[in-house]
């Protein structure tokens, strides 16, 4: 008797964001910018900025709490935390054993996946090879960054981007092979590794005076080639994970992208040809929330009733490194 490996499905999400709204108008308080430029330019109205007392771990702790909950799993039920996230508490140890003991989850291998904006995706598909060796049942996949403490806001150009979040994702075996993870693939090209990065801090330029006074601590982007290689690299990969999972695009009843630019994400779903009603768009409330843009808008759409049993959803992320990659799952 043939045995197929189970499949990963996600049972329940749950999301956290600061209560903290900056908007545009009060960044243009700060630099030289307006509205109607950040507006046009990104879609981004507004995002959240955590509170001096927190840190990413809190607001990873609060969406997993709610996504365990939402799975109706206990935290003793986990084998493991996995999360991806660019912003850790620490330099070491990982986010992930700050997650552990916050959540009091016991008996369980945790760690971080730093692939900074693809993070989540990198997260899900790592424990989705976990789940289909047969090596773990249970795991909560983690995207959170707060971005907003590596930011330089006298630039302009960076500090209207980004914004602080948490997302998760119970993820479980299941023997029914029909739902779940259909296809799922990463890929990284670190010729672009100077394109989108932070200069200092590492062990390269570790910290000093000199670099705190050269403001090399905080995000540096080209944003025009980011542009570029994000809606290519995206469509690619989105395109081999459907032929993979043998899905067309008309069978898509959602497509969930990283929210890093509304621009970003009308030139994606044109290219791949899906209507602007089945792709999800949040960037305009919370800007670019890296490792935690994914599993924030998943959990809103959840919530929101807007995903029902069978619905296949096409999840496809771009980042610093550059990384990428694409999921295709069956709900
Ligand atoms: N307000 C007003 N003017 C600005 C601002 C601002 N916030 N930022 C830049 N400008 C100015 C520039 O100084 C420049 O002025 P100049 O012509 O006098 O020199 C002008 O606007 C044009 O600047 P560009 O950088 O060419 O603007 P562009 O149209 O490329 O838009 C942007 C910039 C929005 C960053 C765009 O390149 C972009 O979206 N890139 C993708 C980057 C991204 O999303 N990164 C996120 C991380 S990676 C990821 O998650 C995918």
């Amino acid at each position: 008797m043939t045995q197929t490996s189970p499949r990963s499905v996600i049972r329940g999400t749950g999301s956290a964001v600061p209560s903290t709204v900056v908007t545009n108008d009060d960044i243009a308080k700060i630099v030289d910018t307006s509205d109607e430029w950040i507006t046009s330019r990104t879609g981004i109205r507004e995002r959240r900025v955590l509170e001096k007392d927190q840190a990413a771990s809190d607001l990873a702790r609060r969406a997993s709490e709610r996504a365990l909950e939402d799975a109706g799993l206990a935290v003793e039920e986990l084998d493991a935390i996995i999360v991806g996230t660019c912003t850790a508490d620490y330099q070491f140890p990982s986010l992930a054993c700050v997650l552990e003991a916050k959540l009091g989850a016991k008996d369980v291998f945790s760690f971080d996946v730093n692939a900074a904006c693809s993070g989540f995706l990198n997260a899900l598909s790592v424990t989705d090879m976990f789940i289909r060796s047969g090596r773990i049942r249970n795991a909560l996949v983690v995207g959170t960054d707060v971005l907003s403490r590596f930011l330089d806001w006298q630039d302009r150009s960076t500090c209207i981007l980004f914004g602080d979040g948490a997302g998760a994702a119970v993820v479980s075996a299941s023997d029914n092979g029909d739902r779940g993870i259909l296809s799922a693939r990463l890929q990284t090209d670190g010729s672009y590794a100077e394109t989108l990065y932070i200069r200092a801090g590492g062990s390269k330029k570790p910290a000093t005076l000199e670099t705190v006074e050269k403001r090399e601590h905080s995000i540096y982007m080209n944003g025009k080639e980011v542009f570029k290689v994000a809606v290519r690299s995206m469509e690619e990969i989105s395109r081999r994970v459907l032929d993979e999972a043998g899905i067309c695009v008309d069978d898509l009843s959602l497509v969930v992208p990283h929210q890093a630019n509304r621009r970003i994400i009308t030139a994606l779903a044109s290219r791949l040809g899906i209507p602007m009603e089945k792709v999800i768009v949040n960037v305009d409330r919370y800007g670019n929330t890296s490792a935690a843009s994914i599993p924030v808008a998943l959990d809103e759409v959840r919530r929101q009733g807007r995903i029902a049993d069978g619905d296949i959803v096409l999840l496809n992320a771009f980042g610093a490194g550059f990384a990428w990659g694409a999921a295709v799952i069956r709900f």
